[in-house]
């Protein structure tokens, strides 16, 4: 496997191939991240999985600072999951002068649930994934559907600037729990872990009044949001939307039920398909 760090390196590493397929990461690698490079290893003639913590998409009082860092294990486990390049730019690197030109990705699709509750997130997302497919030349990316929004965003992104790629999503890895796995979980203290499979319960508790016949959406997500609260979250959604667009379903969509909601100080997102 190569480990490369600078555009010339990952040119040279990517050469001799003709259709790359790449999984973008910020490390702190899991099963989840792992089954991607593995989804990703039939999809091209070279696999190759991206680690960068990418400031832009991390607010002022987000965790950018304290995001776990763990570049030598990540490594060895892309290496044991058939990773063939690495590709793991500084900031110097990936913005060597400031990034005057953004993506603003200004459709409803993005502007609402965590564009709401994340003002600037989908622009920092949609840029650094803009240059990552550009660097690595791309012709197919892998990306989880535990980010349900995210993926929407940039399928949309790579269709409206018809990038040469196709994206491709991949389910979500859980714990036994049901809690999806994420970076994130590790800030969780050994108490708020196990209250923390109560946000995936919920998800299920609702999904299953829908499968039900119930109806009322603003009824089943207020209940949704007072279960969360009952056990110590602070939600900041829980939203039953159209899987197409994620806007207010009407009766007979494919659905989706996506909450964002914090246990303490940290901030975890899941979803599941109705
Ligand atoms: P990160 O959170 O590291 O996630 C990298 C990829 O792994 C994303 O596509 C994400 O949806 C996927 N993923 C995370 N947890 C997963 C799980 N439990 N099961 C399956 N897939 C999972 O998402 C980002 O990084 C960044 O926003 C990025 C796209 C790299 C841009 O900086």
């Amino acid at each position: 496997m190569h480990i490369v760090h600078t555009l010339s390196a990952l040119r040279i590493a990517l050469a001799p191939y003709q259709h790359p397929a790449v999984v973008p990461t910020m490390g702190n690698l899991h099963e989840g991240h792992l089954a991607l490079v593995q989804q990703a290893k039939p999809l091209g003639d070279v696999t190759a999985a991206t680690i960068f913590v990418n400031r832009m998409q991390f607010g002022p009082s987000d965790d950018f600072d304290s995001y776990p860092r763990t570049f030598t294990a990540d490594c060895e486990k892309l290496e044991a999951a058939g990773c063939d390049v690495v590709f793991a730019p500084s900031e110097q690197v990936l913005y060597p002068e400031p990034q005057t030109f953004k993506i603003e990705p200004a459709s409803a699709l993005a502007h609402t649930l965590e564009g709401e509750f994340r003002p600037g997130f989908f622009s920092g997302v949609c840029t650094v994934v803009m240059k990552l497919l550009a660097c690595t030349r791309a012709r197919t990316a892998v990306f989880g559907k535990k980010d349900y929004q995210q993926l929407m965003v940039i399928r949309q992104m790579v269709q409206q600037f018809n990038l040469p790629v196709v994206v491709v999503g991949g389910d979500t890895w859980r714990a036994s729990d049901g809690l999806a796995m994420s970076s994130r979980n590790s800030y969780l203290s050994r108490a708020e872990r196990v209250q923390a499979g109560e946000l995936y319960a919920t998800l299920c508790t609702l999904a299953k009044a829908v499968r039900g016949g119930q109806t009322c959406v603003q009824v089943l997500q207020d209940a949704a949001m007072e279960t969360l609260r009952s056990t110590g979250w602070k939600p900041d959604y829980v939203a039953l939307r159209r899987r197409s667009d994620l806007q207010v379903p009407t009766p007979g969509d494919d659905m989706v039920v996506l909450a964002a909601a914090r246990l303490g100080n940290t901030r975890l997102i899941d979803n599941l398909e109705v």
